[in-house]
């Protein structure tokens, strides 16, 4: 009987060990997206800058904040099991690699422009799907 009180008393410990981890984790997780977007939010908001006021090297410099925001993003889901974080990371990779190439090319304002225009089609494409 003793014994008995003994593990029931261990088992109690590991349910709750579980369940501050689920509510540790599990928001500290979401949160973290939520951050990069917030911060490729703020990117968005800073490429508007740049159209309205053109300069090449913000221009890279935005494009190559992207690439990193969506490499940060893509890690974050990959090795990932479900078909959603799967696609979720495919899909970070892919704007990642769109803005890298961009923000290697030489920088004009239409180049800026038709660049911009892309990835913002890729937020948009995700957000339809996913937000
Ligand atoms: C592969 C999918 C995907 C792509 C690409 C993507 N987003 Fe998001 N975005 C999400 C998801 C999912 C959420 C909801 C996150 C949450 O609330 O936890 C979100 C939320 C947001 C938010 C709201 C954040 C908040 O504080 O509630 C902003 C702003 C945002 N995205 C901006 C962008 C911009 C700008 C881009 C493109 C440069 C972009 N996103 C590309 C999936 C994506």
């Amino acid at each position: 009987m003793k014994k008995l009180q003994r593990l029931s008393k261990r088992s109690c410990c590991y349910v709750a060990t579980a369940l501050v981890l689920t509510i540790v984790v599990g928001p500290a997780f979401a949160a973290s997206l939520k951050s990069i977007m917030g911060d490729m939010g703020d990117n968005t908001t800073a490429a508007k800058a740049v159209l309205a006021n053109f300069d090449s090297a913000s221009a890279k410099q935005v494009l190559q904040h992207y690439a990193s925001e969506a490499r940060a993003a893509s890690d974050m889901f990959t090795g990932q099991g479900s078909a959603k974080e799967k696609d979720l990371s495919a899909r970070f990779k892919k704007l990642a690699a769109m803005a890298d190439a961009a923000s290697q090319a030489p920088q004009n304002k239409a180049t800026f422009r038709s660049a911009f225009a892309d990835v913002a089609s890729e937020c948009k494409s995700c957000h339809s799907i996913y937000k």
